[in-house]
């Protein structure tokens, strides 16, 4: 076995790109079937996109978000940081609002409004800095806990993921993509197994053409197939992405993950969130109180365009779930690994 990560020949997708004019967005709605990129000339249509899922995954729309701050500050005239963060302020709330589940996005505005409170004549220069670095260290972040992650997994292990946590959900490498991406390289997986991810399909659609992008063929099974995968002795660890993890471990990621770690557990599967530390939300002490995000009910009617429900039908889709902590075997972020979080745990590598 080779602990070595060529992480060059395993990261070669950017959803987003800075021009220094304007944003462009892969547009996550098209792929597989066109590679696009949609351009965002102000911060408007940067949040249109966040919230249409042109853009999603929760470190990628926080980078958004951050080059959206870029856009709306570009009309303003303004003397120091000061007086141009009252100007773009009710453009950040509009951001802000484009979603409301992972951190991220409220993270990285709170990042930026912090630069250009304390910005001088010189914070343009500032702002466009901090957004860049806020997609540089998110990259670094995923390569880090790639090779965390990955020293877990014992040679030879099938692995089972859940919507796409990859290159297209991130700056680049992926958080749980981007473990497995390492855990392959290294001969610890053997192979890969990604679950659909009904409604929108991030597994079938975006996960597997991340994959194969690589060189990687995984093995695509639907939503409901994962507890008969787990019953067969296919795999040995879940590995998820997360959108906001609680200060006593609880983590909300895709509609979908809670039923997996359930069923994780019942069949001693071994269940991994990896997240960088900007998902981790220590202001918010449990799952409960997450705002979970329900989008519309006409998601659940059609795949790729065709109805498949029956006419005069209603419908419920709230798009994350929250995994108890108790569920959860480790939690990966850059900054190291946490075993069986709870709330000590997570005091203990975050602080208050
Ligand atoms: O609705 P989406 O596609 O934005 O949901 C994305 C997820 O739930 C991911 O698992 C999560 O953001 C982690 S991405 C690195």
């Amino acid at each position: 076995m080779n602990d070595a990560i060529d992480f060059d020949r395993y990261d070669r997708i950017r959803p987003i790109r800075w021009t220094g004019e304007a944003l462009e967005l892969l547009d996550q709605r098209k792929l597989p079937f066109a590679v696009e990129y949609v351009r965002c000339d102000d911060s408007d249509a940067v949040a249109a996109a966040i919230h249409a899922l042109t853009v999603r995954g929760a470190p990628a729309i926080g980078i958004a978000a951050a080059w959206g701050v870029v856009l709306a500050a570009r009309d303003i005239d303004a003397a120091d940081g000061a007086q141009a963060l009252a100007a773009v302020e009710p453009a950040m709330q509009r951001l802000n609002a484009a979603r409301p589940t992972a951190v991220n996005l409220a993270w990285a505005l709170a990042r930026m409004r912090r630069v250009l409170a304390a910005a001088g004549a010189d914070w343009r220069e500032v702002l466009s800095r901090e957004a860049q670095a806020i997609a540089d260290e998110d990259l670094a972040a995923n390569r880090r806990m790639g090779a965390l992650g990955a020293a877990l997994i014992v040679p030879g292990s099938g692995v089972l993921t859940h919507c796409n946590t990859g290159s297209l959900a991130t700056a680049g490498f992926g958080t749980a993509l981007g473990v497995i991406r390492a855990g392959v390289a290294q001969g610890r997986i053997a192979q890969v197994f990604a679950g659909e991810t009904r409604p929108w399909l991030q597994g079938a659609r975006l996960t597997v053409w991340e994959l194969e992008q690589d060189g990687i063929a995984p093995t695509l099974i639907a939503d409901s197939a994962a507890a008969h995968l787990m019953k067969t002795g296919k795999i040995g660890w879940v590995i998820v992405g997360a959108d906001r993890i609680c200060a006593n471990g609880d983590t909300a990621n895709k509609i979908g993950t809670y039923q997996l770690a359930i069923s994780a557990r019942h069949h001693g599967v071994k269940f991994m969130v990896a997240a960088p530390s900007s998902t981790v939300d220590m202001a918010t002490a449990s799952g409960d109180l997450i705002e979970i995000e329900e989008r519309e009910p006409g998601e659940l009617f059609s795949v790729g365009g065709n109805r498949t429900a029956a006419e005069r039908v209603g419908a419920w889709n709230p798009v994350f779930d929250v995994t108890p902590h108790e569920l959860i075997d480790a939690i990966v972020t850059e900054r190291g690994v946490i075993e069986r979080p709870d709330a000590a745990a997570m005091k203990a590598a975050f602080g208050g």
